[in-house]
């Protein structure tokens, strides 16, 4: 037990009959060795966080058999194992960067005269319960403390990149429901089982509070701020910016061409780039170098030609909400400003620093996603000459073809660019191909109740949705939407979204959706590097803005619990 404890005054548990918890080991023994064998597994397995909750329910079954113990543990002895997993990445933190999670059920709830906020309870330092002590000393440290649960402020917070570890403290039931956020956070979390999950004057291990708060290491490598750094590659797409890596722009097309790269778009691919880095890169604390972004810059080089060319390929007019290049300059102008971005892309690799392995590595993996989008691009656009109806296996081939590449490449340069290519090259392959696949499906999904500015449905596309709508519809249904597949249809966009809706082919195609965003997860099972591991966990979060709060706790789920005393 740490000196500082000893000085404390201990907290007297309520007295009141407690019904057992059946979940939760009863004696200090028993939970003790538990976590020590938790710890002995972790250090002989070495499994990396974040561990899906899937994967945590196996190691945990592995764990139960090998101790022989009951099975109705299975969910506490995951929490443990989940906190060893994080604990010297919790270590790393410094402390005011973290935050200390306290339930409002340790309080004595008769007796307690705090009031509660919207964050939480506001502790009156009574000294009735372990309240005061665990967040005196947590303040003292540096810590942000909140006495509250459920509360979409503590997600708000790691999004805001303030915090970067959490230490909580909660019933078995709330830490399976915040796990899901943690775990696609990636964030760095330990968790205090209470001894009760019964909501009122609860008792937990506070030793076990106590050594989590304290543990530090020399390490304090900075969480990356996926948030900062897509903010910052943003800004490498203004004009100037790009005049600056690129050179001032001559003559007309040229011009287009910046003010095409300037124009708008999410820029996932240069992030995803600069995000790889940084995870790999073997010197974490250091400025990023210069070049990086002309390497960023490059990779989006390419997917915005690919984005001028795909417009024309489809014959659509709009983009971002404004005219599409040929239809503002007509398909000649706009096909060699697509040809001229390639070529810029190809230019910028060639000429940033790095060795000349690295740069040919680039050069080849960016040749060979072109080379792979072409190829699925071309499987589309040939379809369409003779269009038939396609399976949605079919459909998902396509996406893996002409979207995956994309992604693929700006992961892998990142990687070359940090000198890590060979270690991470299949696992960004898998990777990508699962992200591709979900963010075409996704893409899809959004034509859906509009009639957008690029709507797959009306442009007869190879569609996911038209595909599942195709293979669960039988015989009028079936006629109307193989006609449509052969754009012999008469119906209208809107009759087929009706259709689709009834076919329920848009919950198979969200279901679809969740699958392949999953298997991107799964992708990462064998990642040996922490930093990678979180980096392309925290990206799909991002990327599919999985950051909805459901409430963890019911109790705090509208504000304060209403037998509070005030
Ligand atoms: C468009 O990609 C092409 C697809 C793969 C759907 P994005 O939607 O990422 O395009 P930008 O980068 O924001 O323009
Ligand atoms: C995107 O495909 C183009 C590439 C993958 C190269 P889509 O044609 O489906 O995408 P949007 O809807 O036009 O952006
Ligand atoms: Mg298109
Ligand atoms: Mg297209």
């Amino acid at each position: 037990m740490p000196a500082a404890m000893l000085t404390l005054p201990r907290p007297v548990p309520p007295q009141r009959f407690r019904a057992p918890k059946k979940n939760v080991p009863q004696t200090l023994i028993e939970r003790t060795h538990i976590l020590e064998r938790c710890r002995a597994y972790v250090a002989e397995h070495k499994p990396v966080p974040p561990l899906p909750a899937a994967d945590l329910k196996v190691h945990a079954d592995r764990l139960i058999a090998e101790l022989e113990c009951d099975p109705i543990y299975r969910d506490y002895i995951g929490v443990l194992l989940n906190n060893e997993l994080w604990r010297e990445q919790l270590a790393g933190v410094p402390f005011e960067r973290r935050l200390l999670l306290l339930p409002k059920c340790l309080r004595v709830e008769s007796k307690c005269p705090a009031p509660f906020d919207e964050f939480g309870l506001l502790c009156k330092q009574c000294g009735l319960c372990s309240i005061q002590d665990l967040q005196a000393e947590a303040e003292r440290l540096g810590y942000a403390v909140l006495v509250a649960e459920g509360s979409a402020i503590v997600m708000s917070l790691i999004q805001t990149g303030k915090i970067e570890a959490i230490v909580g403290v909660s019933c078995i039931s709330v830490l399976e429901r915040a796990f899901p956020y943690m775990e696609a956070a990636a964030i760095p979390g330990v968790a205090i089982p209470l001894l009760q999950d019964d909501c009122i004057d609860t008792t937990v291990d506070l030793d076990w509070i106590w050594d989590y708060i304290h543990l530090t290491s020399d390490d304090q490598t900075r969480r990356l701020d996926l948030s900062q750094s897509r903010e910052e590659v943003d800004f490498w797409f203004t004009p100037l910016n790009l005049d600056m890596i690129m050179g001032p722009a001559e003559g007309q097309s040229e011009k287009i061409a910046r003010d095409w790269l300037c124009r708008a778009g999410k820029r996932w691919r240069p992030f995803l780039t600069v995000a790889a880095y940084q995870a790999l890169r073997t010197s974490p604390g250091a400025p990023l170098p210069e070049d990086l972004r002309k390497v960023a810059v490059a990779v989006e080089c390419f997917h915005k030609a690919s984005l001028i060319h795909d417009d024309i390929e489809d014959n659509d007019a709009a983009r971002y909400g404004e005219k599409t290049l040929h239809e503002e300059y007509g398909v000649g102008v706009a096909l060699n400003v697509g040809d001229l971005l390639i070529g810029e892309g190809y230019r910028l690799l060639a000429s940033c620093r790095a060795s000349a392995e690295q740069k040919a590595e680039m050069l080849r993996v960016a040749a060979e996603g072109q080379r792979e989008l072409c190829r699925g691009q071309g499987a589309e656009l040939c379809w369409a000459r003779n269009p038939e109806p396609l399976s949605s296996l079919d459909v998902i081939d396509i996406f893996r073809k002409k979207t995956a590449p994309a992604f693929s490449v700006a992961l892998k340069i990142g990687a070359i660019y940090a000198g890590q290519l060979d270690e991470v090259d299949e696992v960004l392959s898998a990777y990508s191909e699962a992200l591709g696949i979900a963010y075409q499906i996704r893409d899809d999904l959004s034509d859906l109740g509009e009639s957008g500015e690029t709507n797959d449905i009306e442009g007869l596309r190879p569609s996911l949705l038209l595909a599942t709508a195709f293979e669960r519809a039988k015989d009028d249904q079936k006629t109307q939407l193989e006609a449509h597949w052969r754009r012999l249809s008469t119906s209208t966009s809107a009759e087929i979204e009706a259709l689709f809706i009834e076919l329920k082919a848009d919950e198979r195609c969200r279901d679809l959706l969740e699958r392949y965003k999953e298997e991107a997860i799964r992708s990462l099972v064998d990642v040996e590097n922490a930093n990678l591991k979180g980096l392309l966990r925290r990206v799909i979060g991002k990327i599919f803005n999985d950051t909805e709060i459901k409430g963890w706790c019911k109790e705090f789920e509208n504000g304060a619990p209403k037998a509070a005393v005030v």
